[in-house]
């Protein structure tokens, strides 16, 4: 019995120490790093080791690794725009690391190194906080060169260069396919929080994340991130669900480009877009797009404009009679999207998304009725949350 007891206990700590729950949606698969050994790096230069090699590890993140500083300090001159200088906002603006400043004057700056370039990562990795305590600070991190099967679950990545335009993007990928980023936080980014292009960044399933956008430095000089996803990859299938996007104030998100082939595929569901000063959604052209059981609550523009005129190719879920409308393709209803004291938007109902959808049916996880979610969002979204 005593033996059987401690077993137990032994078994549950363990289990604690991996990925919980399992990828849904279009990174269903996912193994990451799989049945290895889960461990805990020991020093910077480890845990770097084993974000890149090529062995399938388990790599938990048991406290805060800090970056800044370890790649020196860059002193020098950034662009000062129109958005550098915030008159009579509620923060200061952003000054652009770039090496042109034709619409803008030079001024003197010094950012961190480190924030600037990502740290690659090998396939079949699980890199994994435990409990709260998992935070990366100063560095993030890119999937590419065909690397895949990672699964980035419950860490905080913070403090990039947060002051600069270009001062870093928390997660990259470019020539990936198979991540599950699940349960993350990420706060005061200078560029974006999620990136993808030019290339695939393949099957994605971006879940239960807290995208905060909170920053004394804001583009839009209203206290809120405007970078928060681009996601232009050639070929992209993304499911975005259970995200806590909030105190943003543009590109939430940003996808599709004609700048190339690309194709996305983009199913946006029982997500909480809250407070965001600017725009949620901005879509271009090459994009299939379905929208189902969202909130979006405090909002100027859930869907700008320019999207509705982009040839993007959207199913937004007005009302119930829509939402009946996916029975035959997905062999479910849609769930209707909720506006709270937020912009309008119009109606869009587009079969070729349904068409799409259909073949990809096996990737659309239920729902959740609309009118949970932002209780739900909140209690589940970020670290720590995991049960
Ligand atoms: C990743 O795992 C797959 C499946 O087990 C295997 O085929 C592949 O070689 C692994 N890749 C690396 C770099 O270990």
């Amino acid at each position: 019995m005593k033996i059987a007891a401690l077993l137990g206990v032994f078994l549950a700590a363990t289990a604690h120490a991996q990925v919980q729950g399992t990828p849904f949606g279009f990174a269903a698969g996912t193994t990451g790093g799989g049945d290895a050994k889960a461990a805990a790096p020991s020093s910077l230069q480890e845990l770097v080791g084993w974000l890149s090699d090529d062995v399938p590890r388990v790599i938990l993140i048991d406290r805060e690794w800090n970056f800044l500083g370890t790649e020196g300090t860059t002193k020098g001159k950034c662009c000062s725009t129109k958005t550098t200088t915030c008159e009579g906002g509620t923060s200061k603006g952003q000054a652009w690391i770039q090496d042109k400043c034709d619409d803008g004057t030079w001024i003197d700056c010094e950012y961190d190194n480190a924030p600037k370039k990502a740290i690659d990562i090998g396939s079949n990795k699980s890199i994994v906080g435990v409990g709260n305590k998992g935070v990366i600070r100063g560095k993030g991190l890119r999937i590419t060169n065909g690397n895949k099967n990672v699964i980035i679950q419950n860490i905080h990545f913070t403090d990039l260069n947060p002051q600069y335009v270009w001062g870093g993007d928390a997660i990259t990928l470019t020539g990936a396919d198979q991540v599950w980023i699940d349960h993350n936080k990420f706060s005061l980014i200078g560029r974006q929080h999620i990136v993808s292009g030019w290339q695939p960044a393949g099957h994605v399933t971006i879940s239960n994340n807290e995208f905060d956008g909170r920053t004394e430095w804001s583009a839009g000089c209203n206290g809120k991130h405007y970078w928060t996803l681009l996601l232009i990859g050639e070929k992209d299938y993304y499911t975005f669900a259970g995200n806590w996007v909030h105190d943003v104030s543009g590109r939430a998100p940003h996808m599709g480009t004609t700048k190339t082939n690309s194709e996305n595929f983009f199913h946006g569901v029982n997500n909480y877009f809250q407070n965001i000063g600017g725009h949620s959604f901005d879509v271009d052209a090459n994009t299939w797009m379905l929208l189902e059981g969202n909130v979006w609550e405090g909002v100027d523009t859930p869907i700008t404009d320019t999207t509705l005129k982009s040839g993007a190719v959207i199913y937004n879920v007005p009302n119930t009679q829509a939402g009946r409308g996916c029975e035959s393709a997905i062999s479910r209803s849609c769930e209707v999207n909720q506006l709270v004291k937020s912009g309008q938007f119009s109606p869009r109902t587009d079969a070729d998304v349904l068409k799409k959808a259909g073949t990809y049916k096996a990737s659309m996880p239920p729902t959740t009725p609309v009118a949970d979610i932002p209780k739900n969002v909140m209690a589940n979204a970020g670290v720590g949350k995991l049960k």
